[in-house]
């Protein structure tokens, strides 16, 4: 999941570029991709609608749908979809396609839909390098971290066919499905969280509607391009950007649209209920997530486990480690911190273009807040390892590593969403949960010990979503580790992705009728 950092209806305009708005339709023929790894890609958010069609210059809230022309190496040359600009006028129009498809789709049995679902799980293995390939050229993405995130996009597709099949046999009550999902996924994991906010609404027999995130558009719109030749009926899959913030509002707003799936920050979740007061809304939203470690721990897979969750992805997971809290000894001794040191300072900082980067860049140039939690230190704080720019970029920085932040400090309490990681320290157990307990936010935590007694204290108390023993915090696993955030990590009903209750909650409900 994942905070971030622009509101999802923001413009794309980062990504557009103004040579490619003036010849919107060359198309990548000069290289067949068959023949080549590399894929090219031309979306077509690159076409200014504005420009073309007289009717909306004068209206300038348009939804254009991603349009234009795909070229990867499994795919081959594939166009998206036709050239298509909406209106606020034209809402209703565009959105009734795919509440007409929902009804015959809603009508299947759970099993039926299931079976569809198993066969998108196929599809999305088939084009895997595709996936790892646009993940890292749109944003950045490492191999070693896109690989695992396509296993997870397939996962979802297997494990919500199975729930989907369970929907069928529920004692006394009927599954009613809803009719469209307004899907909103974040930049960060731009292939499994999409993938799984649209398969788990369409296998509880709903339509969907995607927006990617502003960073992620290719993402999206290749995982709709291999979506959609698999469903019954192409309408159950609509992708869209959305320019302007106005008809973004109109979106979430419409009747017509019955849930809206997100991930994101917190704030966006707000801003999505100053939109619609009774918005059905179900948000997995930010994290300020933090590892212990207590003197029972085995120190040398704890070092591993926090360098792994800090600055896996350069940090820009919701789930990602940004504190360690070291407890009594731990604290006191300099040989976690010697360690630590040496582990952040032996990653491979890198593009994702070199195999063996293990910290890729962040999504863009570090600005704001991220870039104060890169360079600026706060009161008795010092670098154990000062993050530098590594070239002119601003988006690749090698691991940070603060040391000495204090209880309240903006550091423990704000996520950066970026590689770097504070050191806190607590006196006992309790108080480094104290500690971890006293930031808004309750999404993973994580605790390294080898004493049953303190977990027990630990799980007894930790106010978190996904709690890992003697593990990394990122990564949870389909089916095995639901997940979802407490607090203020979670909008709306609060049920986890992945996990058994995930599409019961997707789904309205009327009672069985009764048998003889
Ligand atoms: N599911 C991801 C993780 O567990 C975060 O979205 O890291």
């Amino acid at each position: 999941g994942s905070a971030v950092p622009s509101t999802p209806f923001a413009s794309p305009a980062a990504s557009a570029s103004p040579a490619a708005s003036a010849s919107p339709a060359s198309p990548s023929t000069s290289a067949d991709p068959t023949t080549s790894f590399t894929p090219v890609f031309h979306v077509g958010h690159f076409v200014n609608a504005a420009d073309t069609d007289p009717s909306v210059a004068a209206n300038r809230s348009v939804v254009r749908e991603v349009l234009g022309r795909v070229a990867s190496s499994t795919l081959g040359v594939a166009t998206i979809d036709a050239a298509r600009v909406i209106d606020e006028r034209r809402l209703d129009d565009r959105l009734g396609a795919p509440v007409a498809a929902a009804d015959a789709w809603g009508s299947l049995s759970g099993a039926a839909r299931g079976e569809v679902l198993h066969r998108i799980g196929e599809a999305l293995e088939a084009h895997r390098a595709d996936l790892i390939e646009v993940m890292a050229s749109e944003t950045g993405k490492t191999a070693d971290q896109a690989d695992p995130e396509v296993s997870e996009a397939v996962d979802f597709a297997h494990y919500y066919a199975e729930l989907a099949a369970q929907l069928d046999d529920v004692d006394g009550a009927v599954a009613v499905p809803e009719k469209l999902t307004l899907v909103t996924p974040p930049w960060n994991f731009p292939v499994a969280i999409p993938a799984g906010s649209v398969l788990s609404a369409l296998a509880a027999g709903s339509a969907v509607v995607l927006k990617p995130a502003g960073q992620a558009e290719r993402c999206g719109a290749l995982l709709a391009e291999i979506i959609k030749p698999v469903l019954p009926d192409a309408d159950l899959l609509t992708l869209v950007q959305v320019e302007e913030n106005g008809l973004g509002r109109q979106l979430i707003a419409h009747a017509l649209v019955d849930r809206v799936i997100l991930t994101g920050a917190y704030e966006t979740a707000q801003l999505f209920r100053s939109f619609r007061a009774d918005l059905p809304l179900l948000a997995e939203t930010s994290g300020k997530n933090a590892i212990i470690v207590t003197p029972s721990a085995d120190l040398d897979l704890a070092v591993k486990d926090v360098v792994h969750s800090a600055f896996g992805h350069a940090g820009q997971k919701c789930s990602a480690a940004s504190l360690v809290i070291l407890v009594g000894s731990v604290a006191r001794s300099e040989r976690f911190r010697h360690q630590l040191l040496d582990a952040a300072s032996s990653l491979t900082v890198g593009w994702p273009s070199d195999a063996r980067s293990q910290v890729g860049p962040v999504v863009e140039p570090a600005a704001g807040k991220l870039l104060d939690g890169l360079t600026k230190l706060g009161p008795g704080e010092k670098w154990l390892l000062e993050p530098k720019s590594l070239d002119g970029s601003g988006r690749l920085w090698s691991p940070g590593i603060r040391d000495g932040v204090t209880r309240g400090s903006e550091f423990h309490r704000t996520e950066y969403f970026g590689p770097v990681l504070g050191v806190m320290t607590a006196a006992t157990l309790d108080e480094a949960i104290d500690l971890v307990n006293d930031v808004d936010f309750g999404l993973t935590s994580g605790l390294h010990s080898l004493d049953p007694a303190e977990l027990q204290t630990w799980l007894d108390r930790v106010q978190a979503g996904n709690l890992y023993v003697n593990r990394g915090i990122t990564g949870a696993i389909v089916r095995r580790q639901p997940f979802g955030g407490w607090k203020k990590s979670a909008v709306g009903p609060g049920t986890k992705a992945g996990g058994p209750n995930y599409l019961v909650g997707l789904t309205g409900w009327r009672s069985a009728p009764a048998v003889d």
